[in-house]
């Protein structure tokens, strides 16, 4: 999708299946290449950034075959096998389509002690350095060789070796490279100051199903024995936190009432307190056939303004600060965002005065004046989660807002119009 052109001012109820996540589903199928044998996963969300990842992967080598028919959860079921797995063949128009092949690099040079791949790039958030996971590697006993676009990295014909690696800054990327790396290591690994996001958690989870021993020995520590050889199993990915919180603080602005199937409370759990302050309320709510969800809606007592700044999990999400941002514009106070995880992650914000709000940027903060109501405008979507925000602008402007770039919602929203429409907002796809 385009161009989506949205109507404003109606309620959202309904009921909604939250996804698997798609931060977490990226790093399972990535993973499954270190095992030879089959692997199932569930609840794998159909976005654009999983499709793109499974063609690359089937370029690799590696056989997938997708079941998809559910009704209830439009997320999909799949089997990825990887015998074998190419080893040099990840030119920049595949990593630049998607940064998460970057974390390819741990489990290809685990599994065939060489890989070359193209340096994914920027992106609209910021710089998004790798030093980190060359770091990594080369601690692990790679020789690691980078050029302008490439990085090669290869053992040297022997395995990986464990070790112990402090990280000098916490990086969910860099952690989840590096366990992927060390499962298969010759030894014990340690790592210090990891990132600990519950798809990190995810990830840990599904490799110890494999057969690999990783064990939490502290807050930010994990300790990895090498095995030998990982298995086959079958998983099911967690579901998406910043995917409910979006369609919570959506059914919040537009005063309307969610259902959000699929996802029970404990999947807010560090962002629920901040939610709510703001005046999102999120309930406990248990389907007939026993499914948990939640029910979301605006607080009685309305929105409350809040100075609130971005960090590693359990803090609060980079990834929800422009969507608790929309919510913010229309909050009467002033709030105060500051954005301490990525440095050009802000961009949105003139995309959002061209709708009516009054937020100013000041360095890495941005200091949001609530008005009244948004205005109709044209306005252009500049990374996954802007663009999910500035829709849900459009869905409480008065009149109709123009998002370009909308395809970007596709690369990590499953459904994101027709769950929207189908809870009564007037949006077209163009
Ligand atoms: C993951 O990106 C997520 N992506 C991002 O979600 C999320 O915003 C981010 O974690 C933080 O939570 C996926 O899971 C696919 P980082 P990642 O490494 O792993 C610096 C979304 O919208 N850094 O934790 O790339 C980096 O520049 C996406 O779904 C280095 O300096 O994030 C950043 O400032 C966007 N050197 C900080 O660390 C490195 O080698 C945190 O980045 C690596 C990172």
């Amino acid at each position: 999708m385009k161009t989506l052109t949205i109507n404003g001012g109606k309620r959202l109820n309904g009921e909604i299946a939250i996804s698997g996540a798609k931060n977490s589903s990226m790093k399972i199928i990535i993973a499954s290449i270190l095992s030879t044998e089959p692997v199932l996963i569930h609840n794998v969300p159909y976005v654009s950034d999983v499709v793109t990842l499974l063609q690359i992967m089937r370029y690799l080598g590696t056989k997938i075959t997708i079941d998809g028919n559910h009704t209830i959860n439009p997320s999909k079921t799949i089997e990825l096998h990887s015998p074998k797995i190419g080893s040099e063949m990840l030119d920049f128009t595949m990593t630049n389509r998607i940064r998460t092949s970057i974390l390819m690099l741990g489990p290809i040079l685990a599994k065939n002690g060489y890989v070359k791949l193209a340096k994914p790039g920027g992106c609209g958030i910021g710089d998004r350095k790798i030093d980190l996971h060359i770091m990594v590697m080369k601690r692990l006993g790679a020789t690691v060789i980078e050029t302008e676009n490439f990085i090669e990295a290869t053992t040297n014909g022997k395995q990986l070796k464990g070790t112990d690696i402090t990280f000098p800054l916490v990086s969910v990327g860099a952690t989840e490279n590096a366990i992927m790396a060390s499962v298969m290591a010759d030894g014990e690994t340690i790592l210090r100051n990891v990132a600990i996001e519950p798809e990190i958690d995810d990830l840990i989870l599904f490799l110890n199903k494999l057969g690999a021993q990783i064990t939490k020995i502290g807050e930010r520590e994990l300790f990895i024995c090498g095995v030998q050889h990982l298995g086959a199993t079958e998983h099911s990915v967690i579901p998406d936190r910043i995917e409910a919180a979006t369609y919570a603080v959506a059914a919040s602005m537009t005063d309307g009432n969610m259902i959000l199937h699929h996802c029970s409370i404990k999947v807010f759990d560090n962002m629920i307190g901040i939610l709510s302050n703001v005046g999102v309320d999120i309930k406990p709510f248990v389907s007939k056939d026993h499914i948990e969800g939640v029910v979301v809606m605006r607080s009685n007592k309305g929105f409350n303004p809040i100075e609130i700044q971005t960090n590693p999990y359990p803090h609060f999400p980079t990834d929800l600060q422009p969507v608790l941002m929309a919510l913010l514009a229309i909050t009467k106070g002033t709030s105060i965002i500051t954005e301490n995880i990525f440095e050009d992650r802000m961009q949105h914000v003139s995309e959002f005065n061209r709708l009516g709000a009054n937020i100013e940027l000041q360095g890495r903060s941005a200091i949001i004046r609530g008005v009244d109501g948004l205005c109709a405008g044209t306005v252009n979507g500049t990374d996954l989660r802007a663009s999910a925000a500035l829709a849900l602008c459009g869905l409480v402007a008065n009149g109709i807002v123009t998002l370009q770039n909308a395809y970007y919602i596709d690369r990590g929203y499953q459904n994101f119009v027709r769950n929207l429409v189908r809870c009564g907002a007037d949006v077209v796809i163009s």
